[in-house]
């Protein structure tokens, strides 16, 4: 009878798993198990917001009363919630690092191309699944992060303003703005997300398993012993699940989802702060015009994140962390020279040059004329690269992601923790 149990539960576990997978990629050291954490999250997520939705009221009459009363009325409310927001804040960090590996493993390349642009599309849903959530709680930080957030959008001329009346529903965040983020945050995102993972898992089998990790000595195509799935891959699913399961709850239950006043739109803190994930593009509205902060740069590396698997990697050094020897030698001096520009670059924009307000000199001086310096300076690092350390054309541009990747690290960090009162830069925070 157990043995019957057992043969219809592997027969089930077979149709969302392959029954076999090569040895090495169950090697932490691939994945770090971070896609799959990313999974349960998902599904926490899920989970936890169904039941929130037993006690939230989408008004701004109510929402906020609808959260102290599931915090101090009803038995673990307040722990349900902590769950919710530390998981959804997990979530970003935790695909942002999944995405990290997938570029440094090299597995964006063909086959894995499309299965890349579907994973920027799960990240999207992340940070707008955050994004819209923010406002749920309806109080002084939810309230002015978003009015900040969406005032950005004034900036983008044409369609700018267009989607912020849409989404916000008014000239400022109010009954509708609310409703629009409840709407996206409990149904078109979740929808999304649910709908493009299964695509992103199915893509994985396609693409016959994830990429092969070697050495950069070890000659390619070596796939080595296959092993079964149940219990090798299974276990290890399972165990990583269970311990970040965990954490989490752990976590939640000794920190809480943060909850201010109420919000008072005719009141607004100082500083008032984007969300975290949003602090870099903050960080970055003050030292450029806003042409460039808001609209210019992002697209630009909106677009290039798109492209990466379309500029001519070579599969054959998938599964290669960093690629080669000299890959990660670039690497790490791409880090070490974007910490220290991107910090001596924000020092001097704000003592020296003098942070800009949008006018129509100022499109030149804090507009055209940066946005050309940062541009050229990439430029001439890309050369420095491929000449001084002969790295070739994929290592080069893996060490330019790094810079610009490292450089909003620190644009996010400075914002987060080094801006107090009227956003001036101060020692800690
Ligand atoms: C909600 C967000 C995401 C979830 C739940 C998720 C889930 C997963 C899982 C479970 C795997 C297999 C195990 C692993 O690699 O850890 C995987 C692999 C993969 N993911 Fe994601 N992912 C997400 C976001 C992303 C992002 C942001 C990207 C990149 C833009 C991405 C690109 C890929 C690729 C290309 C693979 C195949 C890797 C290989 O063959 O080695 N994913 N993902």
């Amino acid at each position: 009878m157990i043995t019957d149990q057992r043969k219809y539960f592997r027969n089930l576990l077979l149709h969302f798993r392959p029954s076999e997978v090569p040895e090495r990629t169950l090697r932490l050291s691939l994945t770090w198990g971070l896609g799959g954490m990313a999974m349960v999250l998902v599904f926490l997520l899920v989970a936890t917001g169904l039941l929130l939705k037993f006690a939230y009221q989408p008004s701004p009459a109510l929402a906020y009363d609808s959260i102290l009363y599931l915090e101090t009325q009803i038995p673990f409310g307040q722990l349900l919630r902590n769950l919710h927001r530390w998981s959804g804040n997990a979530l970003i960090f935790i695909s942002f690092l999944h995405l990290l590996r997938v570029f440094y493993t090299g597995a964006f390349a063909a086959p894995r191309q499309v299965n890349w642009i579907f994973g920027l599309v799960l990240f999207a849903a992340v940070v707008l699944s955050n994004f819209t959530g923010y406002l749920l709680p309806w109080d002084q930080i939810s309230y002015w992060a978003i009015t900040i957030s969406t005032s950005m959008l004034d900036y983008v001329p044409g369609a700018g303003p267009v989607i912020k009346a849409w989404v916000l529903g008014g000239a400022e965040p109010g009954p509708v703005t609310l409703l629009n983020f409840y709407a996206l945050h409990t149904a078109l995102l979740p929808a999304l997300l649910l709908l493009v993972l299964p695509f992103h898992i199915w893509r994985i089998r396609k693409a016959n398993g994830l990429v092969i990790p070697r050495s950069p000595t070890e000659p390619p195509g070596t796939t080595g012993p296959m092993v079964d799935a149940m219990p090798h891959l299974i276990v290890r699913e399972v165990a990583t699940a269970l311990l970040l399961l965990a954490a989490i709850l752990v976590f939640s239950m000794f920190v809480d989802a943060p909850l201010a006043e109420q919000a008072n739109p005719g009141l607004s803190p100082n500083p008032t702060k984007a969300p975290w994930y949003f602090m870099g593009l903050q960080e970055l509205l003050m030292h450029f015009h806003p042409l460039f902060s808001v609209l210019v740069i992002p697209l630009l590396l909106t677009a290039g994140l798109f492209l990466i698997p379309y500029l001519g990697s070579n599969p054959a050094n998938a599964g290669v962390w960093f690629r080669s020897h000299l890959g990660r030698r670039t690497t790490l001096v791409s880090v070490i020279v974007s910490v220290i520009a991107t910090t001596a670059a924000v020092m001097f924009s704000e003592f020296v040059a003098g942070a800009g307000q949008a006018s129509a000199p100022d499109m030149i001086n804090n507009g055209l004329l940066p946005f050309a310096a940062v541009l050229a300076c990439c430029i001439l690092f890309y050369v420095v690269i491929r000449k001084a350390f002969g790295a070739d054309r994929e290592e080069a541009i893996q060490s330019l992601v790094t810079l610009l990747v490292t450089a909003f690290v620190v644009l996010t960090v400075i914002g987060v923790w080094f801006r107090g009162t009227g956003m001036q830069l101060m020692w800690a925070g």
